[in-house]
């Protein structure tokens, strides 16, 4: 079984793509196989990863053209095509190069970031976004005198967008963000969203309009690859589409 590894640094006119021969074990991650291409074949390899649980977001890339978490995304069911997702296309994804699926592990930078080197990718853009939205809980009132309590139901609906670990794959997957760079990305309008659902915000629509604007809400097309490859199952397409439903009841 072979890793087939994007390789890029500055000065450089191209990329490349580099081949190594990995020792395929039972639960064997993308991470892992990266472990062996640094030890065995070229300790100058660059990727981030950090926590090796699904927990920090850091080690998101494009694995078999699907943006994934390396440390979470194990080889073997891979290699067997038992982890397809069926995402819809998009050219964002780099020229294609000769590659057998069933052979090698393709492993690649997440689109639309811009390469630093090999798969480390510039996440500035995407963190502007996330502070353009200002993700921080903006309560009516200050200073209460009790405890804020939440009916289960509202916590519930709250749940399926507050697991987000910031990893950026939704972000790498979204055919508009190839097309229009400015468009805002599904992980910072789903954490838009999720304040603005909050009961206990401010009962005012301002934080909606926030990302009302051409490169918000109205960019996005539905294509629905956020909510297929997101590791933590947060729907950002379901709330940019709620969102989208309650402006235009109010135009
Ligand atoms: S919504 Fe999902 S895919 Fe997007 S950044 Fe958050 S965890 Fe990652
Ligand atoms: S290393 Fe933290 S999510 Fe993969």
């Amino acid at each position: 079984m072979k890793l087939k590894v994007y390789r890029y640094q500055e000065g450089m006119d191209s990329p490349r793509y580099d081949t190594f021969e990995i020792k395929v074990v039972p639960g064997l991650t993308v991470l892992g196989a990266l472990f062996q291409f640094q030890e065995q074949l070229d300790d100058s390899l660059s990727f981030n990863y950090s926590c090796r649980g699904a927990v920090c977001g850091t080690c998101a890339m494009l694995i078999n053209k699907v943006p994934c978490l390396a440390c979470r995304t194990q080889v073997e069911p891979l290699l067997k095509g038992d982890l397809k997702i069926p995402i819809f296309p998009y050219p964002g994804v780099g020229e294609t190069i000769p590659w057998d699926a069933k052979k090698e592990v393709l492993v690649e930078p997440l689109p639309h970031l811009g390469v630093i080197k090999d798969l480390m990718v510039d996440m500035d853009k995407f963190f502007d976004y996330y502070r353009f939205i200002q993700p921080v809980f903006k309560p009516s009132d200050l200073n209460p005198e009790k405890e804020r309590l939440m009916d289960p139901e509202d916590v519930k609906k709250l749940e399926e967008y507050t697991s987000c670990i910031l990893c950026a794959a939704c972000f790498g997957a979204c055919p508009v963000e190839g097309q229009n760079p400015e468009y805002l990305g599904p992980a910072a309008l789903a954490k838009l969203y999720r304040f603005h659902i909050d009961p206990r915000e401010g009962e005012d629509k301002s934080r909606l309009k926030v990302a009302d604007i051409p490169s918000g809400w109205w960019a996005c097309d539905s294509y629905g690859n956020c909510r297929k490859v997101c590791p933590k199952g947060v729907p950002p397409i379901k709330g940019i589409e709620k969102a989208v439903d309650e402006l235009k009841r109010e135009k």
